[in-house]
């Protein structure tokens, strides 16, 4: 089939050159010259592993191209919409400025029978409101939600564990839940869960999903402020209770808590969309779990400056991580980063290091040393703390080669991912997240 991919971000990206390695030809379209020049060298603009590969392959075999002209989406019959949804500047709903835009740009490229399928995360009731600008070209609007992981995104796209698709009521809707399955026909092939519903259930299905993961997160780590105050391991209450097939035992990692493009956003624009709607309260517990996420990284502060012996100033701090979660470069609402800048502006002398995001990390927050060798990093540091738990930290690194660099042996481990006992035999003074 012919598709075109509007929006050649994260989510675009992985989009187009996924859909050119299961057989289509893809077309990416963004208004930002650099990226697309970027892509049509089969460069990928950040790092996500798999993502190179099928790039530059998609480009080998002519099925994948990536232009800034609106008009090569002609020809297409599906037409994705991939463009960012932000956090709007001083509000807490999504701004969808990129998203109307895209779509007005896309109209006079459409035919009688396209469909335009949304991929952004958009606030439920989005899609209602742009039907009819897109039916008036006799095309179809469909929204199908993305639920890619970064560091997985190429797997959870070409393999995904659901395909979820909100059509209009009808014939119209039918034949496009059609389209689509033929769009995705490995993952019918294999069986996965195709879900067709409305448009408002599609939408709702994205972020409530993003919200329930969010709950997660800040619960175990509501868990880990409660085993702070009475001497309980919130890693073993998780193990614990995680057993239990109900709750599992994934997402359930106490630590700085969560943080990237999509969670944080998300669940800030669900409550400022409840609230539109007269359901604010329904939601109310998501500023909970906002406000419980964000404490963390207070805690994580307060941890290394304690241990400093109550001032970080002047101290030399190693922050072993940037990225929001490992596998990534993305430093978007980084918690990693943020500990780092806290720590900064108690006037620590921060050296941040990671395999993946310090470029990223270094254009955003110049004010912190960065240092690409983990070990230069650590030298002569005072505390160490792990914000990010790349193999790297977790995995590769010897408590006792690790403590015959540093200054002073304190390591807090914010994302709970160390071996506390190899650590504390090693001479280390170690601090765990909700941990004795
Ligand atoms: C998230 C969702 O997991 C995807 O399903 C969704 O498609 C995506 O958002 C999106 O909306 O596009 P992602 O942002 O890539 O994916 O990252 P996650 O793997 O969900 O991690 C989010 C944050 O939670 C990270 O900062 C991670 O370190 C943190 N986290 C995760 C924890 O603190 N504890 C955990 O147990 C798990």
């Amino acid at each position: 089939m012919r598709l075109s991919v509007i929006g050649c971000g994260y989510l675009g990206a992985v989009h187009a050159a996924a859909m050119a390695s299961i057989g289509h030809e893809v077309v990416g379209i963004d208004v930002d010259e650099r990226k697309i020049a970027s892509l049509s060298r089969g460069e990928a603009p950040f790092f996500e592993p798999g993502l190179q590969e099928i790039l530059s392959e998609g480009i080998a075999s002519g099925r994948l191209t990536f232009t800034t002209d609106m008009g090569a989406a002609s020809g297409a019959s599906v037409h994705f919409i991939g463009v960012g949804t932000p956090q709007q500047q001083g509000g807490y709903a999504a701004d969808l400025t990129y998203v109307n835009a895209a779509v007005d740009a896309l109209l006079p490229h459409l035919s009688e029978g396209d469909i335009v399928a949304g991929k952004s995360t958009v606030p439920v009731g989005t899609a209602a409101g742009l039907a009819p600008r897109v039916e008036a070209t006799g095309a179809t609007l469909v929204w199908n939600p993305e639920f890619l992981r970064e560091g997985w995104a190429v797997q959870d796209t070409i393999d995904p564990d659901r395909l979820v698709v909100g059509v209009p009521a009808g014939e119209r809707g039918e034949r496009a839940a059609e389209i689509l399955r033929e769009v995705y026909h490995p993952a019918g092939a294999k069986g996965t869960p195709f879900i067709v519903t409305d448009l408002a259930t599609a939408e709702l299905v994205k972020v409530s999903a993003n919200a329930f993961l969010a709950t997660k997160i800040s619960f175990i780590n509501a868990m880990a402020e409660i085993a702070e105050a009475t001497g309980a391991d919130v890693t073993q209450l998780a193990d614990a209770i995680g057993h239990d097939a109900r709750i599992g035992r994934r997402f359930l990692g106490a630590g700085i808590g969560f943080g990237g493009g999509c969670l944080p956003k998300d669940i800030r624009a669900f409550a400022a969309r409840a609230e539109e709607l007269g359901r604010g309260e329904s939601v109310g517990f998501l500023r909970e779990v906002d406000a419980i996420n964000l404490r963390r990284r207070e805690r994580a502060v307060d941890l290394v400056v304690d241990a400093l012996g109550g001032s970080a100033y002047g101290k030399k701090v190693t922050v072993l991580g940037a990225a929001f979660k490992p596998h990534s470069d993305d430093i978007r609402d980084s918690p990693a980063l943020d500990v780092a800048v806290r720590l900064h502006g108690l006037g620590a002398a921060v050296t941040v290091t990671d395999p993946a995001a310090i470029e990223n990390a270094s254009r955003v927050h110049p004010q912190l040393t960065y240092v690409t060798d983990r070990d230069e990093a650590l030298q002569s540091a005072d505390a160490v703390i792990v914000v990010t738990e790349w193999d790297e930290y977790r995995r590769e690194m010897s408590p006792v080669d690790a403590g015959s660099l540093v200054a002073g042996k304190i390591i807090v481990d914010g994302r709970n991912c160390l071996d506390a006992g190899a650590w504390r035999d090693a001479g280390w003074e170690y601090y765990g997240m909700g941990r004795p």
